[in-house]
């Protein structure tokens, strides 16, 4: 059993709003999932389900109440008040998905599978639970390794939040690799490419926003002189309208075979 589950995840920042974070977040692919949702004729007789569904960000934004399911408890019971106790929720693992084999016309994940050590696993649970011509869906992946920041002088912040993803055991790159993880866990291709994140025009919420993020990373691994330092520069370039960070971030659709 120990191989086809997941190691303990690090500690989560105490006090940090994540669920503020995961809402940002969806707001990126809220078209994306607008658009394959109403291409597979998503309705309230089909059963889907949201792996990795954290604080509930996504499935409070979905109409139809979507079953979730999470590995840590905390975000499972966050999740139930943010949908308003209308989506079947479950703590549990990825890797050993607690439901019968085709059981959901439609599994899905946002931002999960960077976070697993074993993905191609998870892709093999997905795939088990999905019926036969079921999709399985994962909307948002980063890949890191194409980050672009600019002007140079905030290179250096790209290089700490790399670093920090691998301290906590996240793969960086995962949204360059989906294509040839579903392809390898012999899930048809559908359609994948880059979902639109290029962000000239932040709005200063959103910065806030992200930079809580940063500092909850790199707090304890860069000195908070040279973190206040790049932000102080990061805001600056901001409103001069100088500021480029741009990560890719990959989304992919695939389909059981029949
Ligand atoms: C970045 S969050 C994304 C949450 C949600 N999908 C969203 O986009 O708002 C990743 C989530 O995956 C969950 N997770 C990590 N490893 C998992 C595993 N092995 N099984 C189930 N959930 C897992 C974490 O607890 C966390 O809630």
């Amino acid at each position: 059993m120990t191989s086809h589950t997941s190691a303990p995840l690090p500690k989560r920042e105490i006090g940090f709003n994540w669920h503020k974070r995961y809402l940002q977040q969806a707001n990126w692919t809220q078209e994306l999932r607008e658009y394959i949702f109403k291409e597979i004729g998503l309705n309230g007789s089909s059963r889907a389900l949201e792996v990795g569904c954290g604080t509930g960000a996504i499935l409070s934004q979905t109409k139809l109440p979507v079953f979730g399911l999470d590995i840590e408890l905390a975000s499972v019971k966050e999740a139930k008040i943010h949908t308003q106790n209308r989506s079947p929720l479950t703590c549990g693992d990825a890797l050993s998905l607690p439901y019968a084999d085709d059981s959901f016309e439609i599994v899905f994940c946002h931002f999960l599978l960077l976070w697993l050590q074993k993905p191609q696993e998870a892709l093999y649970e997905m795939k088990r639970v999905v019926k036969p011509g079921g999709h399985i869906i994962a909307f948002a992946e980063p890949d890191y390794s194409r980050r672009v920041d600019e002007p140079a002088t905030l290179k250096n912040l790209g290089e700490w939040q790399i670093d920090a993803l691998r301290r906590q055991g996240a793969n960086p790159n995962m949204g360059a690799e989906l294509a040839e993880l579903f392809y390898g866990a012999g899930i048809k291709i559908i359609e994948t490419g880059v979902i639109s994140t290029s962000t000239h025009e932040a709005s200063f919420d959103e910065r806030a926003i992200e930079w809580e993020t940063i500092e909850a990373d790199l707090t304890g691994y860069i000195p908070d002189a040279d973190i206040q330092k790049m932000k102080h520069l990061d805001n600056a370039a901001w409103e001069q309208g100088e500021r480029l960070l741009y990560v890719p971030t990959h989304y992919l659709w695939g389909k059981n075979k029949v």
